[in-house]
């Protein structure tokens, strides 16, 4: 059995291919390196590089390795973005993902784990989302990511394709010291680009209806995400059922503002955010229930927020060095 992982050079991916590595499931990576980084790659794990919308490679890459399934994590995420650039959001995510379906129903592999995002939910009405939440997308990225999972779904009923979909919340802290976010627009890597650099961090608005006035999230660590990856492909792999989409969520809700001060605490660096204007798009509150995937796909808060903020600054603060 050969996993395909798209975007495995990437933080989200490189974490999937080393989770997968380490139970013995052999990997291939494609990544086009727009965002990924080869470094980020473990010694001896076959590397192709080049982009989802090129379908020869990609099926020459499935029929080269032998591919049996597919985590395709590659795609554009950054949903204040996709809003100035809808076409290559759709381009990216959409016909990235068509590009990925047609070249394995071609070479025959029939398995596919798909990262989706919280953000098809918009801003939901209720405290704990779950799957059946009403998605109301409020981004092209977050639509992107609906008709993802559309896709797949319909591929399912007309070939019998095998797929779940497995829906991020906010994926924060380093299973490695020498792999990082590097996204210039996320929370965790802006606020300690501005430590590094000696600047105030900004906390995107402070009159949200919330407790602290500042955004709430669902923090898991990018470890235990990846866990429940190699979970599903295995899953996959014996022919069991899985849902159509699961949400890695934790359940707990963290502010801004708690992570402002869990920072501190982790870094001993004392600092006071600057408050800065609300960011377009941001819904207030947004947390899951992760119980269908703890109860199919070993989703487990086997890190604290400690942990997700000291490995995160850690391994930051670290490539700084390097
Ligand atoms: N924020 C700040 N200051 C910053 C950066 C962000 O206050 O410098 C705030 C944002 O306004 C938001 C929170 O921190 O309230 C988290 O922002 P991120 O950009 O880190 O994450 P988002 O919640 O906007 O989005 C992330 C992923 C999406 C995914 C979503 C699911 O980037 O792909 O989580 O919740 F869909």
């Amino acid at each position: 059995m050969t996993w395909l992982v798209t975007g495995g050079a990437g933080y989200i991916g490189a974490h999937v291919v080393r989770a997968l590595v380490d139970r013995g499931i052999d990997v291939v990576v494609l990544d086009d390196l727009s965002s990924g980084h080869d470094s980020f790659l473990p010694a001896g794990v076959p590397f192709v590089q080049g982009n989802i919308l090129d379908g020869d490679l990609v099926a020459s890459a499935l029929r080269d390795h032998a591919v049996t399934g597919v985590v395709h994590v590659a795609g554009f995420k950054y949903a204040g973005v996709s809003v100035q650039r809808p076409l290559h959001t759709y381009a990216q995510n959409v016909t990235g993902t068509l590009v990925l379906l047609q070249a394995m129903a071609e070479v025959g592999v029939s398995r596919i784990v798909f990262s989706s995002s919280a953000a098809v939910y918009g801003t939901p009405d209720t405290e704990l989302v779950t799957e059946a939440t009403a998605k109301n997308p409020q981004s092209p990225y977050g639509e992107s990511k609906l008709i993802g999972e559309w896709i797949l779904a319909d591929q399912g009923v007309a070939s019998g394709l095998a797929h779940t979909s497995l829906r991020y919340f906010n994926v924060v802290g380093s299973g490695y010291e020498d792999v990082y976010d590097t996204s210039p627009h996320n929370l965790f890597p802006l606020l300690f680009d501005a430590l590094l650099d000696g600047r105030s961090p900004k906390i995107f608005g402070d009159d949200y209806p919330t407790p602290d006035g500042t955004c709430v999230r669902d923090y898991v660590h990018v470890s235990d995400l990846a866990t429940s990856h190699v979970a599903a492909a295995q899953r996959l792999d014996a022919g069991e059922p899985v849902e159509p989409v699961y949400n890695l969520g934790s359940g707990e809700g963290v502010s801004v503002g708690e992570i402002m001060t869990a920072v501190r605490d982790s870094t001993g660096i004392d600092f006071t955010p600057e408050v800065a204007p609300r960011r377009p798009g941001d819904p207030a509150r947004i947390v899951a229930s992760g119980e269908l995937a703890a109860r199919d796909l070993d989703w487990v808060m086997r890190h604290s927020l400690a942990d997700m903020v000291d490995s995160a600054w850690r391994a930051r603060s670290d490539a700084t060095r390097r």
